[in-house]
């Protein structure tokens, strides 16, 4: 029969056009310059030298924040030290519960504010950063600062002593988000912490300090120092830090691990990812393709745990693709404070040239590169949404992660030939599995090496949950309970 419009998916026919709803940003309270926030005060860096933090969406400047050196980090681990051996063990564990319940309140109050600004300096939509970054951020405060004084029946039959003073260090994914997941377990255990968060997004992690300080929490509880790879480095190495959290590349999870290889210190990595998301035959498949395109669009695919390999079942591939590209086309891409925008800036212009040359290699292997006939805005950083077919299981697109709103595209026949290819890569971070029998959900999440597996949906988190990998996806999990375990002795 011959296809005409009537026959056509009626669901994605109609590309709606929107007029621009950009979020204010008038209402913000940035500093020109901020310094390092040791001791409960923002102090000048011993460097004397501080760096810019730019909107990825426009490359202009946004505030300059210190690069801290290692007299600067020492500091703040001496500030850690003495809080929490003088103060943060001392007080009882319900006052502790009472402080960090007072941050989540606070964040839930500026929640609109941090929101935006989480936007400017990351480049991420702002109906992510409002509906999810923000939210999640106060929801791991809460969640933990209710453990604070339950830490007996969060491990029954046991005793828990904190660990001392954690060094953290995050990426620029989810900032503020990153942060509360880092920060919220080690104070309700009884610890004090160090974070930093990533050069080109510092000024949530900023804004939080100010919020320690109108919690009023205890001066040398948190420091948040600023700084890049050096400042991690000195962080990591310093001899009175007695545990490291890292979210980042595996190939600095893999210095880190080194450096720390005959320390006492404990860690946990939260590095790189390639995950597979399947679509089998009897899935409901306008449900999966909007789960394909959260998976992989999502925060410009900024995400370790992204669904950027798509192997898609023999007999419904053609239809997968079809909508998924249809559905494609319909995303905006632009303005990242604008409401209607699916799809922001690239993080950074290095990342955005890490992403170009991947496509390139992928192109180059032989990969059929489709691309979204979507415009950009001429100045800031961007890229269109990508798929490739034609690719092998070998190819360097299908390997290595990209980091970018990038997927892979494979078919398969039968579930065992799913469950090879899909545990064909050195990481073992996430996955996705769309069915509509739950017994083969179950079966196949079963079989694959990967931390979390999402089942009918995608890129679903919540504070309770454990999150963390496998293989060089990394050691440890954070979130729920399995969270709090790092960051406390058990007797
Ligand atoms: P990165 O691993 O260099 O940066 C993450 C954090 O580690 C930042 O705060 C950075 O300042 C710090 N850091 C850098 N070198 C360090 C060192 N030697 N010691 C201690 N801390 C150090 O990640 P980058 O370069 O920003 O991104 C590169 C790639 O990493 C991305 O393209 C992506 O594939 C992956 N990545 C994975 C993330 C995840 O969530 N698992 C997050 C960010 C990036
Ligand atoms: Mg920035």
């Amino acid at each position: 029969m011959k296809k005409n419009s009537a026959t056509k998916d009626l669901q994605f026919d109609t590309k709606w056009k929107y007029a621009p709803a950009p979020e204010s940003a008038d209402h913000i309270q940035l500093k020109d310059r901020y310094d390092l926030f040791i001791n409960g005060k923002f102090t000048a860096p011993t460097s004397k030298k501080y760096f810019d933090t730019i909107n990825p969406a426009t490359e202009k400047r946004i505030a300059s924040v210190a690069e801290a050196n290692a007299a600067d980090v020492d500091k703040a681990v001496t500030a850690a030290k003495n809080a929490q051996s003088k103060v943060w063990s001392k007080i009882s564990a319900a006052e502790r519960g009472k402080y960090i319940y007072r941050i989540a309140r606070i964040l839930q109050e500026k929640a609109r504010e941090l929101s935006i600004i989480e936007t400017i300096d990351g480049g991420k939509p702002i109906r992510e950063s409002r509906d999810i970054d923000i939210p999640l951020a106060a929801a791991h405060f809460f969640y933990y600062a209710g453990w604070a004084d339950k830490l007996d029946y969060a491990f029954p039959g046991m005793k828990t002593s904190p660990i001392g003073v954690a060094g953290q260090i995050i990426p620029w994914n989810f900032p503020l988000l990153m942060a509360a997941w880092k920060i919220a377990p080690a104070l309700a255990a009884g610890n004090t912490v160090i974070l930093k968060p990533a050069e080109t997004t510092p000024l949530t992690a900023l804004k939080l300090a100010e919020i320690i300080q109108e919690a009023d929490l205890p001066p040398g509880v948190v420091n948040i120092i600023t700084g890049a790879g050096a400042t991690g480095a000195a962080i990591v190495n310093h001899p009175n830090i007695n545990k490291v959290a890292f979210t980042g590349s595996t190939d600095v999870g893999k210095i880190i691990q080194k450096s720390l290889a005959g320390t006492d210190k404990r860690y946990t990595l939260e590095l790189g990812g390639k995950a597979a998301n399947i679509i089998f035959e009897d899935a409901a498949i306008n449900q999966a393709v909007e789960g394909i395109i959260n998976g992989i669009f999502f925060n410009q695919g900024h995400v370790c745990c992204a669904g950027s390999r798509l192997f898609v079942q023999e007999g419904v591939a053609n239809e997968v693709i079809r909508k998924l590209k249809q559905r494609i086309e319909t995303l905006i891409v632009g303005d990242p404070l604008d409401k209607n925008t699916d799809i922001g800036a690239i993080n950074s212009k290095v990342q955005l040239s890490k992403i170009k040359s991947l496509v390139q290699a992928g192109i180059k292997e032989g990969g059929e590169c489709w691309q979204s006939e979507c415009t950009v805005p001429s100045k800031g950083y961007w890229y269109k949404p990508t798929l490739f077919t034609n690719v092998a299981q070998s190819s360097t697109i299908v390997q290595e992660e990209i980091f970018g709103p990038v997927l892979a595209i494979q078919t398969f026949r039968t579930a065992e030939e799913v469950i090879e290819k899909a545990n064909n890569t050195p990481y073992g971070l996430s996955g996705g599995v769309w069915t509509d029998k739950g017994a083969k959900a179950f079966k196949i999440s079963s079989k694959l090496n990967a931390g979390v597996v999402w089942a009918n949906t995608y890129n679903k988190f919540d504070p309770t949950s454990p999150f963390g990998g496998f293989k060089e996806s990394g050691v440890g999990r954070e979130g729920g309970l399995h969270g709090l375990m790092p960051y406390v002795n058990l007797f």
